[in-house]
This record gives C-alpha cells, sequence and structure tokens, in this order.
C-alpha cells in the first residue's frame, strides 16, 4: 500500500537529533517561551525574509492572533467584513468569526483553486476592511493583483500560509515590501511539520508585531502586568525545538515535492484526469487533480494500493456548523469540492512507488 501520508518515516530520519533536543531542553528545565522558541523564531523570520517572527499554538490561532492584532491597533474593528475564499479549509473562516468579524465568501478560479481577484470588487462594501487570502494546496495566490486592489480599497491583506511554506522563495523580490502579514501551521502533515500542534506569523509590521507578541502570551509583556485582554497561545518549547531540527531542511523538501509533482505533470496522461497548474510558487502540499467520477477513482486507486485523500468533500458554505449560508450557492466551489482528489505526494516517497501512482492512473 502507498500511504497518502507516512508522518512515521518523514520523521524517522530526525529521530536522534530529536531526542538530542528533548535532553537539552529536559536538562535546562524551562519549558515555555525558552531559547529553542526564540531560536526559531529567528531562524524562520530569517527564512522567510522577514523582520518578525511570533510563534504560536496553531495555525488557526495564528490567523486569530493577526486578526486580534489589527483590532488592538484600530485597524480593524468589531463587524467589519473580510473576504476571504468560499474554497478555503474551515479553519481560515473560523479564525475571522472568533474574531469577532464577518468573512465574506469570494470564490476561486477553477484552475488554480485559489482566489479570484476579477470576483473580490463586486464584493467590496464600506465594511469591508480586509482580504484573508490562502495560498491553498501549496500554490501562492495572486498576491500581486490582490496587493494593489487591496491598496485602491485600502483594505488590509492578510495571508493563509499555512500549506504553503517557503511558496514565496521564488518570487522573493515581489513580495518583499508589503506590509502583509502571514500566518503558519505546522500541524504534523504539513511541509514544515511539528510533532504535534504549532504555528507562527510572520510580518514587516513592527506595531503589530509587538501587539501579537502580548497578545498571545495573556496581552503581557511583563509577568502579571495585562496590557491587552490576550489569550493563551504560545508555540510550545519543544515543538519549537523539533522545528529547529527540521527547519534546515524544508527547501530540500520542497524541492522533492516539486520533483515528483513535475514527473506527476508530465507522465499522467489521461483524458479523464484534469492535472492542477503548475507555477514557480507552487511547493506542492497537495498534489490535486479533477475528475468527473471522483469517488470511482478514489476507489479504484485503493484497490490498487494507493491512499488518496479528498481535500476538501464539503465547501464552508455547505457545513451544518454554517446553516446560515446552506442555501448560498458558489457554484466553482462545489464543482471543486465535488471532482478533487489529492494524490500521495512527500519527501520520502520513492522512484517506485511514483512510477506506480503514473502507470495506475494512465490505466485507469
Ligand atoms: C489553509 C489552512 N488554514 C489554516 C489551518 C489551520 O492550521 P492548524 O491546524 O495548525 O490550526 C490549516 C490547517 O490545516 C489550513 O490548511
Amino acid at each position: 500500500m502507498i500511504k497518502f501520508l507516512d508522518l512515521q518515516k518523514i520523521n524517522a530520519v530526525y529521530q536522534e537529533q530529536f531526542q538530542e533536543k528533548l535532553k537539552l531542553v529536559l536538562d535546562k528545565g524551562w519549558f515555555i517561551l525558552g531559547d529553542e522558541v526564540k531560536t526559531f523564531e529567528r531562524n524562520f523570520a530569517n527564512y522567510c525574509g522577514t523582520r518578525h517572527c511570533i510563534g504560536v499554538g496553531n495555525g488557526m490561532d495564528a490567523l486569530v492572533l493577526i486578526l486580534k492584532g489589527y483590532i488592538e491597533l484600530g485597524k480593524l474593528q468589531k463587524g467589519d467584513e473580510v473576504l476571504v475564499p468560499a474554497n478555503t479549509y474551515i479553519a481560515t473562516i473560523l479564525a475571522i468569526i472568533q474574531a469577532d468579524l464577518v468573512p465574506i465568501l469570494v470564490e476561486p478560479r477553477l484552475e488554480t483553486y485559489n482566489l479570484n481577484p476579477d470576483l473580490i470588487s463586486s464584493k467590496i462594501t464600506h465594511k469591508s476592511k480586509a482580504i484573508l487570502v490562502v495560498h491553498l494546496y501549496g500554490q501562492l495566490a495572486e498576491i500581486e493583483a490582490i496587493n494593489s486592489l487591496a491598496e485602491q480599497h485600502n483594505l488590509l491583506v492578510i495571508e493563509d500560509a499555512a500549506q504553503a511554506h517557503g511558496a514565496f522563495k521564488n518570487q522573493k523580490s515581489k513580495i518583499k515590501n508589503q506590509k502583509s502579514s502571514i500566518a503558519y501551521s505546522f500541524y504534523p502533515g504539513k511541509n514544515l511539520g511539528a510533532l504535534g500542534d504549532a504555528g507562527a506569523i510572520t510580518t514587516n509590521d513592527d506595531a503589530l508585531a509587538k501587539v501579537i507578541h502580548s497578545i498571545r502570551n495573556y496581552g503581557s509583556e511583563k509577568k502579571y502586568h495585562n496590557e491587552y485582554r490576550g489569550m493563551n497561545s504560545r508555540l510550545d518549547e519543544l515543538q519549537a525545538a523539533f522545528l529547529n531540527v527540521k527547519l534546515p531542511y524544508l527547501d530540500t523538501d520542497n524541492n522533492k515535492r516539486i520533483l515528483i509533482a513535475k514527473r506527476y505533470l508530465s507522465e499522467i496522461k489521461n483524458d479523464k484526469i484534469i492535472l492542477p497548474n503548475s507555477n514557480l510558487s507552487h511547493v506542492f502540499h497537495l498534489f490535486v487533480i479533477r475528475t468527473d467520477n471522483r469517488d470511482a477513482l478514489q476507489e479504484y486507486l485503493l484497490q490498487n494500493g494507493i491512499e488518496t485523500m479528498i481535500h476538501y468533500p464539503i465547501p464552508p458554505h455547505k457545513q451544518k456548523a454554517f446553516s446560515e449560508w446552506n442555501n448560498q450557492s458558489f457554484p466553482i466551489t462545489e464543482k471543486i469540492h465535488k471532482e478533487v482528489l489529492s494524490l500521495p505526494i512527500s519527501p520520502i516517497m520513492t522512484i517506485d512507488e511514483v512510477d506506480f501512482v503514473i502507470a495506475t492512473l494512465n490505466k485507469y
């Protein structure tokens, strides 16, 4: 069986280094916001080319903290509207709601699965204050067009890069100067995955970084002195230690994913299968194909020993949790959710496994 994602194997190569880190942290006896968190924050900021990185509890909290940070700075207010792609993982939308803001769903482009800048304008009202862009599946959204639209309408831009660590690398110069704030998740299955929950925020905005630094820790910089009504969402010291082990390998791992994706893109030849769009910035967190009869293809692959997954089977506006949206129609989003299937892709896949996935799909 070719597993969709083998986390045991992915992490096995780091086992000795993880054990050394565990011993180091145990010997120090400092478990919250210690040296490992500070080191990771410095290293990840350097990796991303930003002035600040703040380690937090998980990717969803990273988004909540950015939004709450802007509220504390007076740049957002309770009830403001935030434009967000209709086809994202639900955490993006939940974060907006948790920050007492109002998500306004916008259709994506069918070709990229990412926000379509042309469809944003018609959704902008006097209450719109921000665009929350998602770089879904590891591919950068059309951030330059979105940034200029945001500038025209005086909107903040917030980025959800939970699936896109390192995706900006080939486009660095283009997004270097933006004032955006970016949320990352280090959920174990991500391109940079911890051994539990973890997340971070990167930004060049000094004021925002300062506020978030405080509100992730009860709104307090000085123990027992609380400047803001904060929350407890700190990057765990041990997770930071494990991430410090793995970060140096992120680019190599992303390149391995890209190589597998290139093979899939050039060697899968089947009229029943629509391959994903590929651009320079894609780090292929997921390799997502589309097909008319998705469930039949998934079953066929399983019968042949290939595990796949669906990202995602039910769009947010059709979830029970959002019953007020259930009657709304987002045809492109619905089509995507009906047709997508994610193939196995990871840095530890062997050449034989990739060959087998390609041959099996070509025989379908
Ligand atoms: C696009 C997107 N946003 C946000 C999140 C939330 O991250 P976490 O699971 O670390 O809270 C995820 C994680 O699955 C995600 O894929």
